[in-house]
C-alpha cells in the first residue's frame, strides 16, 4: 500500500468509527445532546418518528392468535393487524408484520433492529412497563379455562395436581402459576399448540386469552368447551422500545384519532360482531 493509499484507509476507517459512535448516539433516548435546544416550537407534531426501515413499520407478533393476528393462505388477517395498519397510514408508513415467537418478543424488541412494534395481543402489566412502553389500551380482555367437553369445574381446586397447557410468557401462565396449587404447568410456543395438547389429552386443561379460545373452538369445539370465564380485566397494548417515545407518542395519537373518526369501531364491529362497550 502506498503512503498516501494507507493514509486514505487510515482516514475511511476513522470516519466509519466516527459515525457508528453517533448512530449508538441516536439509539440511546435519555442524552440528545446534539439537539438544538429551544428548536421545536411548543404544541407542534411530535419530533419526526425514526423506523427501522424507512417508509415501514414493522411489527414483531405470534401470528396464531385469532382473532387478533393470524395467517390465511400468505396473509396475515386480524384485529391487530387491522389496527395497526390503520395507524400506519396515518403516519404515513406500511406495516408489516414478522411472524416470532411470543414469549421471544420483549427481549427482542429491547435488543433492537428486528421489528419496531409489538403487535401481538399484548396485555399490559407493570412487569412488561419495566422493560418496554404500551401504547394505550386498544382492547379489554379476560382469561379462559378450557378443558375437555363435559369435565366438572366448580373451581381452581378442582386442577390441583393436573397438568395445565399454556402459552409461555403469557398472562395465562401467570394466572395459572398463581391461582393452581400443585398444578404441573406445561408451556407450550402457540395458544394452537396448547390446545392440540388438550385435545389429544397430554394436559387436563388449557388457561388462555378469553376471545381467542372463543374464537378456536367457535367453528369446530374438537370436543373442547370453556368450562369458566376468568375476570382478570386485561388491556391489551402495542409494545414500543423506552428508545423509541417518539414512535410511542405517534401511535397514541393516531390511535386516538382513530377512536374519535369511528375506524376504530369499525375494526372492531368487523372481528368480533359487536360495538366495544
Ligand atoms: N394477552 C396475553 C399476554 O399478554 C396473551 C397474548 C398472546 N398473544 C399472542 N399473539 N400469542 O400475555
Amino acid at each position: 500500500m502506498s503512503k498516501s493509499r494507507k493514509w486514505l484507509a487510515l482516514m475511511v476507517a476513522f470516519a466509519l468509527a466516527l459515525s457508528a459512535f453517533a448512530l449508538v448516539g441516536c439509539g440511546a433516548a435519555e442524552e440528545e445532546p446534539v439537539d438544538e435546544p429551544g428548536t421545536e416550537e411548543p404544541g407542534e407534531p411530535a419530533a419526526e418518528v425514526t423506523t427501522i426501515e424507512a417508509g415501514k413499520l414493522l411489527a414483531g407478533s405470534d401470528t396464531e392468535f385469532p382473532p387478533f393476528e393470524f395467517i390465511e393462505g400468505d396473509e396475515v388477517k386480524g384485529f391487530d393487524v387491522d389496527l395497526l395498519s390503520a395507524i400506519g397510514e396515518k403516519m404515513g408508513l406500511e406495516v408489516v408484520f414478522m411472524t416470532e415467537i411470543f414469549d421471544t418478543l420483549i427481549p427482542t424488541l429491547k435488543a433492537g433492529g428486528k421489528f419496531d412494534v409489538i403487535a401481538s395481543g399484548m396485555t399490559i402489566k407493570p412487569e412488561r412497563q419495566l422493560e418496554i412502553d404500551f401504547s394505550d389500551p386498544y382492547y379489554d380482555s379476560n382469561q379462559s379455562l378450557v378443558m375437555a367437553k363435559g369435565s366438572a369445574y366448580a373451581g381452581p381446586e378442582d386442577l390441583t395436581g393436573k397438568r395445565i397447557g399454556v402459552q409461555s410468557g403469557t398472562t395465562g401462565e401467570a394466572w395459572a402459576k398463581e391461582n393452581i396449587e400443585d398444578a404441573t404447568l406445561v408451556p407450550f410456543n402457540s395458544a394452537t399448540d396448547a390446545f392440540a395438547a388438550l385435545q389429544a389429552g397430554n394436559v387436563d386443561a388449557v388457561v388462555n386469552d378469553l376471545p381467542v379460545s372463543a374464537e378456536l373452538l367457535k367453528e369446530d369445539d374438537r370436543g373442547m368447551e370453556i368450562v369458566a370465564q376468568i375476570p382478570t380485566g386485561e388491556q391489551y397494548g402495542f409494545g414500543v422500545s423506552k428508545d423509541n417515545p417518539e414512535l410511542l407518542a405517534a401511535i397514541n395519537e393516531a390511535l386516538a384519532e382513530l377512536k374519535a373518526d369511528g375506524t376504530y369501531n369499525e375494526i372492531y364491529q368487523k372481528w368480533f360482531g359487536v360495538a366495544p362497550e
